[in-house]
């Protein structure tokens, strides 16, 4: 069983009902996030797909609140640890098992880097395919459609899909319900619309698109969350 609670944007808590796994934890700024970072529960590992401040948002105040690693690309791990944080760096490919389980992490159609008055580096974007409560998810980050997500899908029996369909700056719907038979899931969750104006608003374009596809749409309401048995 895993329990996925959505706070908007690319913000979710995954729960195997023991342990918390925080996706790219933007709550300071983001529009419509449902709670401030300091009302999360207990957090066991943090997971940033790419240096965006959209996705990495509070992710080094957690780490250093909740004393718990960062799970990142190398480069970007490397930028967090000088801001204080604990880190475990990856790459794409690689596998690391952790007390909640493993995490793949894959690659991702993106850019990545810290963009404030200047930009730092902050190496390659990813998605992770995270293996804990008996069930397998993967979540894409910011990405273009590729059709190596097939080939993940083969590598990994993925249950649940989270995928970007706001388009511009990923995928929009189309392509993410392409994505998701790419990756032969059963369930897929939309993320990354309706924050920004040039954003799809809302998450209907998708859920047409997978009325005539194999996974079934789940769109979890920000704030709520939805369990898989
Ligand atoms: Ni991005
Ligand atoms: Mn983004």
């Amino acid at each position: 069983m895993i329990e996925l609670t959505y706070y908007g944007h690319s913000a979710f808590l995954l729960s195997n009902g023991d342990q918390n796994i925080l996706f790219d934890p933007w709550f300071s700024g983001n529009p419509l996030a449902s709670i401030a970072a300091s009302e999360l529960p207990k957090i066991d590992a943090i997971l940033v797909s790419h240096g965006h401040a959209d996705h990495l948002g509070d992710a080094v105040e957690i780490s250093k609140q909740h004393r718990v690693a960062i799970i990142a690309p190398f480069e970007l791990a490397m930028f967090c640890q000088r801001r204080g944080a604990q880190v475990f760096p990856m790459n794409h490919g690689g596998r690391a098992t952790f007390d909640f389980g493993t995490v793949r992490m894959t690659r991702a159609i993106h850019s990545s880097a810290y963009v404030d008055k200047g930009a730092e580096y902050t190496g390659n974007p990813c998605g992770f395919v995270v293996d804990t409560g008996g069930k397998t998810l993967y979540y894409a980050g910011d990405t273009a459609l590729f059709s190596d997500m097939k080939l993940i899908g083969e590598r990994d029996d993925i249950d649940i899909a989270l995928v970007p369909i706001g388009d511009v700056f990923t995928m929009g719907a189309e392509d993410a319900g392409v994505a998701v038979d790419l990756l032969n899931a059963d369930f897929a969750v939309p993320m990354h619309y309706a924050t920004f104006e040039v954003l799809d608003q809302t998450p209907q374009k998708f859920v047409d698109e997978m009325a005539s596809r194999a996974a079934e749409a789940v769109v979890i309401e920000i704030g709520k969350s939805h369990r898989f048995d």
